[in-house]
């Protein structure tokens, strides 16, 4: 298995692009799956979990086609509704097929997720949400069994803003007879990106950006092309790297607005942030000190970079508050990073961080994908080694991650 070796200690200086978001071009690739016609996605990152779905797609009948980052695909014209297990285990994301195949071919065979590493994820807003629609479910032999010959349209209200059950209801609702309304929809940037993408396929949505979301469905989806939006979790991801080491990093390719709390957040602790139409710039003009933070659905701090940012704090002067509102398994990084040295003690949800004058290099294991990230971003600034291993899970997430860390002059290479 591959592993990344981090010399720590160099200044991160320059410009670095981020690819197309990981949770957007799955959710474009999955809602292709309704189209009659042929759909071109662009801007489509060549990294695991993109090459997982293809390969669910691919054994539903659907041809695609990915070189340099666009991506067609043509509908079959006899396809297999179904997730086999053994695509399913390898990424959870995969459940966000149901709704689409469901609606579009009246049933669904879908194996169901299994465990994560970041704690219980659970699917009860998307089978309930599908119930109210008029589905029939029952989960046989660790299969989720849907049926419905034609969803009907239903008023749904999410208990909470699962970004998951927003997108398969909103996928499920484009094709269902009637109007659905979904009340405390999630509005992370990625749904309103594959909310515009099902509007040029032909859905009838309004709403889109908002909690509340109203769509007629319709009988007959086309074909679209769309360009997925910069990876908002990617480049916060160089931002933090970048202010970590204390350097000056502009991040290119992404909508600053949909890092405000990020920034935010960023500017309190000590970094100064520039941002231009689609770039951002962070630099470190003195000590950086100690803040509270606490994840919430879009547009609140993002879970995603939660563990990115407390390994950042644990190199800023004074205490640090860090409490985890979505996942109840967040905190696995914090062992690792103290085996770097930080000083971190965690109460159910909630991290305390205090921060110290260094980190010091040490052998680690990735355990999630961002907790990975957020491993190699300690080890860019602690003193000599540190061997980062599992990285397959960063892998799933980050394109050319070690290139383009290179690119900024991070010491950074992938060994076997
Ligand atoms: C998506 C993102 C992930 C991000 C997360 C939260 C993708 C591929 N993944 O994951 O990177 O960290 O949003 O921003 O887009 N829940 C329930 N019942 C449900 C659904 C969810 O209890 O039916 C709970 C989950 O257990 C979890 C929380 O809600 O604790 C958030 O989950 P959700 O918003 O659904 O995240 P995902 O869509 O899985």
């Amino acid at each position: 298995m591959d592993k990344y070796v981090v010399e720590g200690g160099a200044t991160l200086k320059g410009s670095v692009r981020v690819s197309g978001a990981k949770n957007s071009a799955l959710k474009l690739m999955a809602a292709s799956i309704m189209a009659s016609e042929e759909c071109v996605i662009r801007n489509v990152p060549d990294i695991a979990d993109v090459r997982t779905m293809r390969e669910l797609l691919v054994h539903m009948g659907l041809e695609l086609e990915h070189e340099s980052k666009t991506m067609r695909i043509v509908p079959s014209s006899n396809p297999r509704p179904e997730a086999p297990y053994e695509i399913v285990q390898k990424m959870r994301a995969s459940i966000v097929v149901l709704g689409p195949i469901l609606t579009r071919f009246g049933s669904a065979h879908v194996a169901m997720p299994g465990g994560c590493n970041i704690g219980s994820r659970q699917i009860d807003l998307h089978i309930k949400g599908l119930t109210e629609m008029g589905a029939d479910i029952s989960v046989l032999h660790g299969f989720i069994e849907a049926k419905a010959k034609r969803l009907k349209g239903a008023r749904i209200y999410l208990e909470l803003p699962s970004v998951g059950a927003t997108e398969n209801l909103l996928m499920a609702a484009c094709m269902a007879k009637g109007t659905t309304i979904i009340e405390n929809a999630a509005m992370e940037p990625e749904i309103t990106d594959l909310a515009e993408f099902l509007l040029k396929l032909g859905a009838r949505i309004t709403g889109i950006g908002t909690h509340t979301l109203e769509i007629q469905g319709v009988d007959y989806l086309g074909s679209a092309e769309q360009t997925v939006i910069g990876d908002r979790v990617e480049g916060g991801t160089f931002l933090i790297a970048g202010a970590i080491t204390r350097g000056e990093v502009k991040v290119e390719g992404l909508n600053p607005l949909h890092l405000d709390i990020v920034l935010e957040k960023m500017r309190e602790a000590g970094c100064a942030i520039e941002v231009g139409d689609n770039w951002v710039r962070v630099s470190i003009p003195g000590e950086l000190t100690g803040i509270e933070i606490s994840t919430l659905p879009y547009p609140g701090f993002p879970t995603d970079l939660q563990p990115q940012m407390v390994a950042l704090l644990s190199t800023a002067q004074g205490i640090s508050f860090v409490t985890e509102n979505i996942f109840d398994n967040r905190f696995m990084v914090v062992d690792e990073l103290n085996r770097l040295g930080a000083n971190i003690k965690t109460r159910n949800h909630h991290a305390i961080i205090h921060g110290v004058p260094r980190l010091s290099g040490a052998p680690v294991t990735a355990t999630d994908l961002r907790a990975g990230a957020a491993l190699v971003i300690a080890g860019l600034c602690a003193e000599g080694e540190t061997v980062v291993h599992d990285i397959y899970h960063i892998d799933r997430g980050y394109e050319c991650f070690e290139d383009k860390l290179r690119g900024v002059g991070a010491k950074i290479v992938r060994t076997s």
